[in-house]
């Protein structure tokens, strides 16, 4: 009999980003998923469901409108709780730093079950920011048993925090699994937008840019828009309150604004396709704009995600509005720098990294003694600190 993998999930970028894993976990031989979506998000949840196909065996409904870190936390301990013991998993994964994970991270620690955090390792090393995400993956990789970390940076954070080498993993971050199976239905991609326009892409979401700094930012995309009378601008609108309340009074009358719902993920992927640069400050956002060969300028201060500033594809522009318009006219205008940025790069991940994942727990649960079936995959599956 297969032994189940509790894989917990709550909100967009977790769902897009552990699409991957469930599948790898469906075609073990010896592991099944059994996935348990807290439902902190609803409709943003909905749609990853439906393109990848995922049913969740538990599906909590958490969701409130407008809800509190606070509230939020008790209703998932309790009700994570109630599905942890009566299934009894062998081991449970979470992926990120969501409220979502942090309390199934403790409920799954009180219940004696193991605990594997997916995009372990991220940090800016300042606890506010992103708020309270920072905190959450922090005490997280607490109550983790395996940290699988995205990239090398990340697994290097988690050694410097004197986790044992044996528990800590370099796999690739499974955003690019979900991204690369996303390209391979081009047919299914409905285009949202038509190619050719100088199509600039916005989301924001972060409780750090509620507020002042969210209205900055719209104030950066009036001003482009004057700037360059040719430049359109597509914003899909978070449905938070606190951004799209902004959004919407800010920026909903321009012409050349065309505000929507959160696109579905293959709309999504084809909107970066099409655009010729991104403003956001969103995490996974971050990850697939470079692999798309798409300049990111992002929206916040500080990154947990390095690599792709260093690789020169994304920069840290935070939220003052002259600071965004300058970055952005100078890519408008010099298509030297443009193509600096444009060039391509795919720093976290290589598109195997839930099939890692798997052999990983496959190994450490013991249910399989013989070579990983993907050797590749297992060759870079590295413990870190490993002897050579
Ligand atoms: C959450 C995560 C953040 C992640 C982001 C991805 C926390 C603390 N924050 O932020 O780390 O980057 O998701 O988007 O876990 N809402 C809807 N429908 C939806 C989703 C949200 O109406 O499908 C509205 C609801 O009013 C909800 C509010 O947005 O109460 C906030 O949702 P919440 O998950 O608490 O925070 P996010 O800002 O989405
Ligand atoms: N995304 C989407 N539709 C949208 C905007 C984003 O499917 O309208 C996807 C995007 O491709 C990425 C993920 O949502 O994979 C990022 O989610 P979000 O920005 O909400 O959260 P974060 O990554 O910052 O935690």
């Amino acid at each position: 009999m297969k032994r189940k993998i509790a894989v917990l999930f709550g909100t967009r970028p977790e769902a897009i980003k552990m699409a991957p894993v469930v599948r790898a976990l469906r075609e073990s031989s010896c592991l099944e998923p059994l996935v348990i979506a807290t439902a902190q998000h609803r409709e943003m949840l909905d749609q990853v469901l439906t393109v990848f196909g995922i049913q969740p065996d538990h599906d909590l409904n958490l969701m409130r409108p407008n809800q509190t870190l606070a509230g939020l936390t008790s209703r998932l301990i309790a009700s994570i709780d109630d599905v942890l013991r009566d299934t009894a998993p062998a081991a449970m994964l979470v992926q990120g730093d969501t409220t979502s994970v942090l309390a199934g991270s403790l409920v799954a620690f009180y219940n004696n079950i193991p605990v594997g955090h997916v995009e372990a390792g991220l940090r800016t090393h300042d606890m506010r920011n992103p708020f309270p995400e920072e905190m959450n993956r922090v005490l997280t990789g607490r109550l983790t048993r395996w940290h699988f970390a995205p990239t090398a940076s990340s697994a290097q954070n988690l050694c410097d925090e004197r986790y044992p080498d044996e528990t800590v993993f370099m796999t690739g971050n499974t955003v690019i699994d979900a991204l690369f199976e996303a390209r391979q239905h081009p047919d299914k991609i409905a285009r949202s937008v038509q190619d050719g326009r100088r199509m600039m892409l916005v989301t924001t979401h972060r409780r750090e840019n509620f507020g002042e700094p969210l209205r900055r930012i719209c104030a950066a995309v009036l001003q482009l828009l004057e700037h360059d009378p040719v430049l359109e601008v597509l914003f899909p609108v978070h449905p938070n309150p606190n951004v799209s309340s902004v959004v919407r009074r800010l920026l909903g009358k321009h012409p050349r604004v065309s505000l929507c719902a959160p696109l579905d993920y293959l709309s999504f992927i084809a909107a970066m396709e099409a655009a010729h640069l991104i403003l956001s400050d969103s995490g996974g956002v971050q990850e697939e704009a470079p692999a798309l060969g798409k300049p990111v300028l992002v929206l916040r201060d500080e990154t947990e995600r390095p690599e792709a500033v260093a690789a020169g594809v994304a920069r840290l522009v935070g939220t003052d509005t002259n600071r965004i318009v300058s970055t952005v006219c100078q890519l408008l205008t010099d298509p030297g720098a443009y193509l600096q940025m444009a060039q391509g790069a795919s720093p976290y991940g290589d598109g195997r990294a839930a099939r890692r994942i798997v052999d990983i727990l496959e190994r450490e649960l013991g249910c399989r003694e013989q070579p990983a079936r993907d050797a590749a995959a297992a060759a870079q599956a590295v413990l870190i600190g490993a002897p050579a």
